[in-house]
């Protein structure tokens, strides 16, 4: 395990280092004496401190040293510009940017990429020219998706990532732990802070049998979140295991793992196989394939290693399936599928079938459609319905057009788009329904949500493998069952389309297309980050002041906060999502959805300074212009939803101190500690009830300590003031993000000493 093995072909100085994940899991294991899980495994090897980590499944926090970030455009922007904010001279970590998110199809790749470029072109400069800055790895526009391109390029067995992308997982199929997190917990592993995880649960999934006919990859993914539903696999890895392993592809293991994230999982994991090796070695990274093969003993579970929950699927028996509408977890074997298109009133009529994206858009995936698209063709018939392909990579285009799979698919009548999220992210102009007119597309994508492709509640929108796409798109009907039922040729001679087929790499190897890859440059000191001081969707982020070393006295809330306050109350997504590489425009949706409790509305707050009511962000502006500083207080669980760092910026942007509430979601918590905020809880919750909107408080930071409580004395604005003891969970590390004025100030004041 001594050997130096780049972890890809384009860093020269990060190598994989089997040696030390050993090591640590040497360590864990004369901890545990216990047979360990691949998921385990994988998660143990990377700990902080694998002497004194706490280790419970479900129960401990994990603190773990990924070997890489990966980030698309869109979460890209706010966590660069944070990692700007330290002050560092590159990231401590390697990681890459892909920009994918921002293209919109409208007619066709080579167009819309154009367009895009023209549209994003400040956001574009400003990632290429910060990567280039910070030593971070620039897949340009029309490189393709992010996912795609790290299985090609970046996924290495037994390997951590984290990714700023919720499908990230879809490395588990070369065995990476790959895993989808906020921008903040980036941030973090670029600045090199531990990157914290509870650790998770394992749900086994034996695969017994071989796939054939009709049946894909796909479908064992469809099938599962059809038992697990949309909430079954939060908190836990789903490992899959047992000798149907080896019967599926690299590739479609990952789409298997990429759906995961359908269910909630943390991700999901293939062991290592020779698979995986034979994919290795066609995208140029047989030493990798065999640097894994010395390690191969600890890239799979042990033997009688035990799963929180054990699902077994036999791959002999699974039939084809359909999922959706509205939700992927509504899952219908192909038998049924015409019955329950009936039963539920489902528009029966298929107007879009859509292939492609992160999820399915392998040599082999292109390859299978195309043979299906061909027996059509054949039989002298076209794609009734309309049809689209989004390839994942510059590589997956390049090839399938060299060896023909997208001419056909051109033939066929289908469109191709550019290489990029597209369709799947609702970057789609569709014209050919009208808002609100219910209709039925289907789709090889992962996610089916109300209005997520076209922007439209009335779309049914359907998941399934790119197989039954085609079929059906041939057909133009929901009703198609392509096992079963047959088509009339250009003559009226009724035909069965025969089964898929196709190679699952190809013969001629890849044709890397063009390249699209931007290396950071040797000498990075004379880049200049390109922001313009008039962008209204990029702002260069100011370090956060330090504290003043004093209490704050005469506080105003600027909000009693009254039931449910999520992250999407504190900062709300939908059109502001333009605004979240600008941290001052995004500012002017803080707290918007949050409810009074002066008064049970939204936004609007009274300002203590003038007696006026007014916007949360305008109120609270006002305080900070005048150099008063002020606290929000809150009920249960504030902050839950997402990790969504812009909810802990704001308030820390607009002046705020302190967030006190009956209780917080815990990733929430966290990310104001880092913003440098205090989020503190009534020791006793009916507290809450004691405070009025209209009450100034005094918070004795100067007691800030380990273990021990806050003061906070109220001063009624008629009455008696009175004192209220506040908790908090701040360890000592912690405790210096506040000091310094945030986690970053506090990892670059360490990186300068
Ligand atoms: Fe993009 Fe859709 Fe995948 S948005 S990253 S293609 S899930």
């Amino acid at each position: 395990l001594d050997r130096k093995v780049r972890q890809n072909n384009w860093e020269e100085n990060n190598f994989i280092n089997y040696k030390k994940m050993s090591e640590n899991l040497a360590i864990v294991r004369s901890r545990l004496n216990r047979p360990l899980t691949f998921a385990e495994k994988i998660l143990y090897s990377h700990l902080d401190d694998p002497h004194g980590q706490d280790i419970e499944r479900g129960v401990s926090y994990l603190k773990l040293r990924p070997d890489r970030v990966a980030c698309q455009d869109a979460t890209a922007q706010m966590a660069i510009l944070q990692f700007m904010s330290a002050g560092m001279p590159s990231v401590a970590n390697p990681t890459t940017v892909h920009c994918d998110h921002l293209i919109e199809a409208q007619v066709g790749g080579a167009k819309d990429l154009d367009r895009a470029v023209n549209i994003n072109k400040e956001v574009y400069d400003f990632l290429s020219s910060a990567c280039a800055k910070y030593n971070i790895g620039f897949w340009k526009p029309g490189s393709g998706i992010i996912h795609q391109i790290i299985l090609e390029n970046y996924a290495f067995p037994g390997g951590l990532l984290i990714g700023t992308d919720s499908h990230t997982p879809n490395a588990g199929g070369l065995g990476m732990a790959a895993i989808g997190v906020g921008g903040a917990d980036a941030v973090d592993v670029m600045a090199n802070l531990p990157w914290e995880l509870k650790a998770p649960k394992v749900i086994g999934v034996k695969l017994t049998g071989q796939m054939s006919g009709w049946t894909a990859p796909k479908d064992i993914i469809l099938k599962v979140a059809g038992i697990l539903t949309v909430k079954g696999g939060t908190g836990a890895i789903v490992e899959y295991h047992g000798p149907g392993v080896e019967t599926i592809s690299a590739t479609g293991m990952a789409t298997v793992c990429n759906m995961g994230a359908e269910i909630g999982a943390t991700t999901s994991l293939f062991p290592f196989n020779d698979r995986m090796y034979d994919y290795l070695a066609a995208t140029k990274r047989k030493d990798i394939g065999d640097f894994a093969r010395s390690y191969a003993k600890e890239l799979r579970e042990d033997e009688g290693a035990e799963y929180d929950q054990l699902i077994e699927i036999n791959l002999s028996e699974l039939e084809p399936h359909i999922n959706g509408p509205f939700t992927p977890d509504l899952a219908t074997p192909i038998s049924k599928f015409s019955e329950a298109v009936k039963a539920n009133g489902w528009p029966e009529e298929l107007k879009v079938g859509l292939i492609g994206s992160c999820t399915n858009s392998s040599y082999e995936d292109m390859s299978r459609a195309a043979s299906i698209a061909r027996d059509a063709l054949d039989h002298g018939l076209k794609a009734k319905s309309q049809f689209f392909v989004s390839p994942g990579s510059e590589q997956v285009r390049a090839t399938t057009f060299r060896d023909g799979q997208l001419k056909t698919i051109e033939e066929f009548g289908g469109v191709v788009l550019a290489n990029a999220c597209g369709p799947c992210i609702g970057q789609w102009d569709r014209r050919d329904v009208k808002k609100g007119e219910p209709n039925s597309i289907i789709s090889s994508f992962n996610r089916n949500f109300t209005g997520r492709n076209d922007g439209n509640p009335a779309t049914h929108s359907f998941v399934t493998s790119p197989d039954l796409v085609v079929a059906m798109t041939i057909a133009g009907t929901l009703h198609f069952n392509p096992l079963k039922d047959t088509l009339k040729d250009k003559d009226g001679n009724e035909f069965k389309l025969a089964p898929p087929s196709g190679n699952s790499m190809p013969p001629a190897g890849y044709d890397p297309g063009q390249d699209t890859y931007q290396a950071p440059p040797k000498d990075r000191n004379t880049v200049s980050v390109q922001v313009s001081p008039s962008s209204d969707r990029l702002q260069i982020l100011s370090p956060f002041a330090p504290w003043d070393g004093k209490d704050a006295l005469d506080c105003p809330i600027l909000i009693k906060a009254q039931g449910k306050t999520t992250t999407d109350h504190i900062s709300m997504a939908g059109p502001w999502l333009k605004y979240r590489g600008h941290l001052d425009n995004i500012s002017n949706n803080m707290l918007i959805g949050a409810i009074n409790a002066a008064n049970g509305e939204a936004n609007k707050v009274k300002n203590q300074t003038t007696e006026a009511w007014d916007a949360v962000p305008a109120v609270a502006r006002d305080y900070k212009a005048k150099g008063i500083k002020w606290v929000v207080i809150g009920d249960w669980n504030y902050g839950e939803g997402s990790s969504r760092e812009h909810a802990a910026l704001e308030p820390r942007h607009l002046g705020g101190l302190a967030i006190i509430t009956r209780s917080f979601a815990r990733i929430h918590e966290t990310n104001l500690k880092k913003q440098g905020m205090l989020p503190l809880t009534f020791s006793d919750p009916a507290d809450y009830d004691k405070i009025q909107p209209d009450d100034k408080v005094d918070i004795l930071c100067t007691e800030l300590a380990v273990g021990k409580p806050i003061t906070m004395r109220v001063h009624p604005k008629n009455g008696e003031s009175f004192d209220i003891k506040l908790s908090h969970t701040f360890n000592e590390g912690q405790i210096a993000w506040f000091r310094n004025g945030s986690a970053l100030n506090t990892m670059a004041k360490n990186t300068k000493n």
